[in-house]
């Protein structure tokens, strides 16, 4: 393949509640960015139920990449890769992409590659972000995970740190039902915050002895859960924009903290955030304060390419493509699958 060659890639994402289709060029340059979100559905569950996900996908999944094609103006037969979201993820729900990927492979005779949903997310920053180029340093914070990652080239990650519990989005979305606010909860949090005063009251930060990179997000949680607990017990009020601001500050303090000390460790002047969280303002304002005080360059993708969508997978694949990826029909949905894993 030379390096001139224009290759269109059709991808599908639904690893969890968004089924999504885009078309992208070359990685970067998006011709559409389709997704339908089934979050009002899930909403009435106060959260995500797999296997009402499954069923909505498999009613959307074609009209969503019809309508990806369409707004891209562009026919089936110019599609050069159609790419798909394999793992992590709800099984059931990853099992409807691939099979419809797989489906498309084989009937229009298109190559087919699987790609990792986490890889996917740090390559959403490079659909905006035209100049950037590995190595970079990534903070992926999700629903489902929260990874420090090592970008050391196009789909060549290390994973410094992780969470041990759980994933920071997910930590929002608890502290968020318990105020009663509702799901998603880092959105409605980010909101109620803004009332709030960050200093009232003081929750932990938690530190793993000996790894300095992971992460971990249920103390937190629990502190809240208690803090609340406790106001109910004495009859005291509870300022839910106190709580929703305090809770916030200690996850961003904690998320900003460990990337501030792999910046000095590992010296490479490039920071870039992705997932849910990073939608988040006050984070990312957090973030760009910190490395405009270490003089390094801060990215991040505009909020609709930070949650779930199939257009930072399509770039993941092109990159994989390049890289000579390729897989079969016998490609399966892997719940669990590693980063870095093909
Ligand atoms: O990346 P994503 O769409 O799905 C996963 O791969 O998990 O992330 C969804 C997560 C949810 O937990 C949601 O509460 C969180 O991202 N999130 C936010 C914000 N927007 C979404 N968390 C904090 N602040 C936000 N503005
Ligand atoms: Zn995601």
């Amino acid at each position: 393949m030379s390096e001139n060659e224009n290759i269109r890639i059709l991808a599908i994402e639904s690893s969890c509640d968004e089924t999504a289709a885009a078309v992208v060029v070359n990685g970067r340059k998006v011709l559409s960015n389709v997704i339908s979100s089934q979050i009002a559905l899930h909403t009435l569950y106060g959260g995500v139920v797999p296997e009402i996900a499954s069923r909505k996908h498999i009613e959307k999944i074609n009209q969503v990449i019809e309508q990806a094609l369409e707004e891209a103006g562009c026919a089936l037969e110019a599609i050069d890769v159609i790419g798909v979201t394999y793992g992590p993820g709800l099984v059931g729900a990853l099992l409807v992409g691939v099979a419809e990927a797989k489906a498309i492979a084989y009937a229009a005779k298109k190559t087919l590659i699987g790609v990792h949903h986490i890889e996917g997310h740090i390559c959403a920053n490079y659909i905006e972000n035209q100049e950037l180029e590995p190595p970079f340093l990534c903070l992926v914070a999700s629903g489902g995970h929260t990874h420090l990652v090592k970008v050391q080239d196009y789909h060549a990650y290390e994973i410094l740190g992780r969470t041990r519990d759980d994933a920071a989005g997910e930590a929002f979305d608890k502290v968020a039902r318990a105020i009663g606010l509702g799901y998603p909860g880092g959105p409605k949090i980010e909101k109620k915050a803004l009332e709030g005063d960050a200093e009232a009251i003081p929750f932990p930060k938690a530190k793993i002895v000996g790894s300095p990179y992971d992460f971990s997000f249920s103390g937190l949680k629990s502190a809240v859960l208690n803090y609340i607990n406790g106001c109910r017990m004495k009859n005291q009020e509870i300022r839910e924009a106190d709580v929703a601001a305090s809770f916030q500050k200690a996850v961003i303090d904690v998320l900003v903290e460990h990337m501030m000390h792999a910046v000095d460790e590992f010296k490479i002047p490039k920071f870039a955030i992705a997932g849910g969280v990073a939608s988040n303002q006050t984070l990312r304002k957090a973030m760009q304060k910190a490395c405009e005080k270490k003089g390094i360059a801060f990215y991040h993708p505009s909020p609709i390419y930070c949650t779930d969508n199939a257009a930072m997978i399509a770039s993941a694949a092109y990159y994989e493509y390049r890289n000579g990826t390729r897989h079969g029909l016998d490609l399966n949905a892997v719940p669990n699958l590693k980063l870095g894993e093909h």
